[in-house]
């Protein structure tokens, strides 16, 4: 069942629930997005205790750090370099290996942390592209069939910015505890709909998203839900 809320302010809602998620210690993956990054601003103003969560992220482009693409650079300028006090635990995605070394890279890096076959992450933020891809996983792409591995690189994006990128697969993000999508803006109208009111289709990866046994949150805007049945 997909929860979905229509909210004035779907970044600030997010920011609320990833402070909760951080106070609990939890293991949370973060999105890339320009939505998302107004949620780490809101974040980076809140009292919060980042001392023991982990931050992971969703997906990465094959950039470095300082390269202005890269949503570790941005989770950085818009959240961590504000923080106050103690810095939360980060594990992000060795972009700059490329796709390949990057994705086998991040893989182990699961693997050794979480201690399981599969990993289960408490939070998982997503955001949701005009073509209704969601982490790195885009219409047509290859890491749409993946089911063996955690982590897989893109060796085109589907979209700009056109750079290789490494995502995490559909069976890890349908492993995931709590899932909240974060949507913004009238240009993501008919990608919502399909994503969250039509049937599954691979043509619009984030309608394959549905925890096994977690639950699917969608905190969208007024805007974006406007082709959503009401
Ligand atoms: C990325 C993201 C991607 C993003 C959506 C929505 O690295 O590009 O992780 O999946 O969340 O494209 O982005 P916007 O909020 O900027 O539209």
């Amino acid at each position: 069942m997909t929860d979905l809320r229509i909210v004035e302010n779907p970044a600030g809602e997010a920011a609320e629930r990833l402070a909760a998620a951080a106070d609990a210690g939890e293991q949370i993956a973060l999105t890339g997005g320009s939505t998302a990054r107004r949620m780490y601003e809101r974040l980076a103003t809140m009292a919060v205790d980042w001392s023991g969560c982990t931050l992971w992220f969703g997906d990465e482009r094959c950039v470095p750090p300082e390269d202005e693409r890269s949503n570790f650079g941005m989770v950085r300028d818009a959240l961590l370099d504000r923080l106050p006090g103690s810095a939360p635990d980060m594990r992000r995605i060795v972009g700059e290996r490329g796709p390949d070394a990057g994705a086998a890279d991040y893989e182990r890096r699961l693997q050794d942390d979480f201690g399981q076959a599969m990993p289960r992450f408490d939070l998982l933020l997503l955001g949701l592209g005009s073509d209704g891809h969601c982490a790195s996983i885009f219409p047509g792409d290859r890491a749409l069939e993946e089911r063996e591995r955690l982590a897989v690189g893109v060796p085109r994006s589907g979209l700009p910015p056109w750079v290789s990128r490494v995502t995490l697969t559909l069976p890890v993000l349908n492993a995931a505890r709590q899932v909240i999508f974060l949507v913004t803006g009238a240009d993501k109208a008919e990608a919502a709909a399909r994503a969250f009111a039509g049937r599954p289709d691979r043509r619009t990866p984030a309608s394959l998203v549905a925890p096994v046994a977690g639950t699917l949150t969608v905190l969208i805007d007024r805007a974006a839900a406007e082709r959503l049945p009401t």
